[in-house]
């Protein structure tokens, strides 16, 4: 049956980095059997250009009725001072909220090519292999109320609400026990339960769900601030780590620098089975945003984006092989030199963003 792909390439580096996804995604079609029909839609920035909002209800529609949608980037100065129904960024939060993509898996992953790009010492980045399980669809992103408020007085009010239920904790502790189970084992569950109401439902309910449904892996409770200092200190003592929305949003990102570079990390967000079709709904992504800084300039680099697309062929297609054909064919580019601008060493020539894709298309090729 054909696949359908949605590509919602967005802002900034986002088109650029989804340019060199397509020729990855027809080099499959053509080589290897993979049968897929892509469409393409607005999000973000180019979205508001177009229609007045960050995503319109066709391309909602679209992206439901899709079996995967690759989703570039979104947001640029130019809207920074937008109301927040009219920022880019909203376009991705009904995304998530509305494909209900409870789960955001971030893997950091440090390829031995890199291991000098990394900030941190070779010894304590070598072969290290994290996997950041983000809660997506609730705590402080979403919970209700939330806004500004002006107060009697002329000054103002503002208030987020972390909010969580038993339910949106068990979900995404059984996703972080199940890859554990594929990896390692361990899982460090991250959260502020010396602070936070939501924390000590959170530690309590993964501790229900360890003891019930998975005995057998090894589960650390860990508070969400120790975490990010332990990250930098050791950080080839985690396998698993599950977290909420907001400290997900930040231990990812502080995982994925260890690694040398924001550019050259995928992720995948997943919702639950559809008990009746079986499908998954997911959308994957870079990590890396919309950099306008470098946009336009053939400096992107698209990794991140590629390694995005294998991610897909791995849980929306149960194409295993593919998607490890196409990741060893990215360590194949980096051990043979091959640099963007964000992970050049000095001696090294840079490669522009569409030389990284064709590099990666003939490494495909030698590799099939
Ligand atoms: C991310 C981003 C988003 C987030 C922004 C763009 C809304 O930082 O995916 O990590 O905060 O979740
Ligand atoms: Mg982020």
């Amino acid at each position: 049956m054909t696949k359908r792909i949605l590509i919602l390439a967005g802002d900034g580096i986002g088109p650029e980095v989804m340019a060199e996804t397509r020729r990855v995604i027809a080099w499959f079609a053509k080589n290897r059997g993979f049968d897929v029909t892509l469409e393409d839609d607005l999000v973000g920035g180019a979205s508001l250009a177009a229609f007045g909002v960050p995503i319109t209800d066709a391309a909602m529609a679209r992206a439901h009725a899709a079996d995967a949608v690759l989703f570039g980037a979104v947001g640029g100065p130019q809207w920074d001072a937008n109301p927040f129904d009219k920022k880019p960024e909203r376009g991705l939060l009904r995304l998530r909220k509305e494909m209900q993509l409870f789960a955001n898996l971030r893997p950091a992953i440090c390829f031995p090519a890199l291991v000098g790009a990394s900030s941190l010492k070779p010894e304590i980045v070598s072969g290290l292999d994290i996997m950041i399980v983000r809660e997506l669809t609730g705590g402080v992103y979403f919970g209700e109320p939330r806004g500004i408020e002006k107060l009697a007085d002329g000054s103002r009010k503002a208030v987020d609400t972390q909010l969580y239920t038993t339910e949106e904790v068990r979900r995404i502790a059984r996703v972080a026990f199940d890859l554990a189970a594929r990896r390692k084992g361990i899982v460090h569950s991250a959260e502020k339960s010396n602070v936070m109401h939501t924390g000590v439902l959170w530690r309590e309910e993964v501790t229900h769900i360890h003891k019930s449904e998975y005995p057998g892996a090894t589960l650390h409770h860990i508070l969400a601030d120790n975490c990010a200092m332990q990250l930098l200190r050791n950080p080839k003592q985690f396998d698993v780590i599950v977290t909420d929305n907001l400290f997900g949003d930040i231990l990812s990102d502080e995982a994925a620098m260890l690694t040398g570079s924001l550019g050259m990390l995928p992720s995948a967000s997943l919702g639950a089975r559809d008990p009746k079709t079986g499908r998954v709904p997911a959308l994957y992504e870079p990590i890396h945003g919309s950099a306008p800084d470098i946009a336009g300039k053939g400096l992107a680099n698209p990794v991140a984006a590629i390694l995005s697309f294998a991610m897909c062929l791995r849980y929306s297609f149960g194409r295993g092989a593919d998607a490890d054909l196409l990741e060893r064919a990215v360590a194949d580019v980096l051990d043979q030199g091959y640099r963007t601008a964000d992970i050049i060493e000095a001696g090294r020539t840079r490669s522009s963003t569409s030389q990284m894709g064709t590099a990666i298309l003939e490494a495909l090729s030698r590799a099939a």
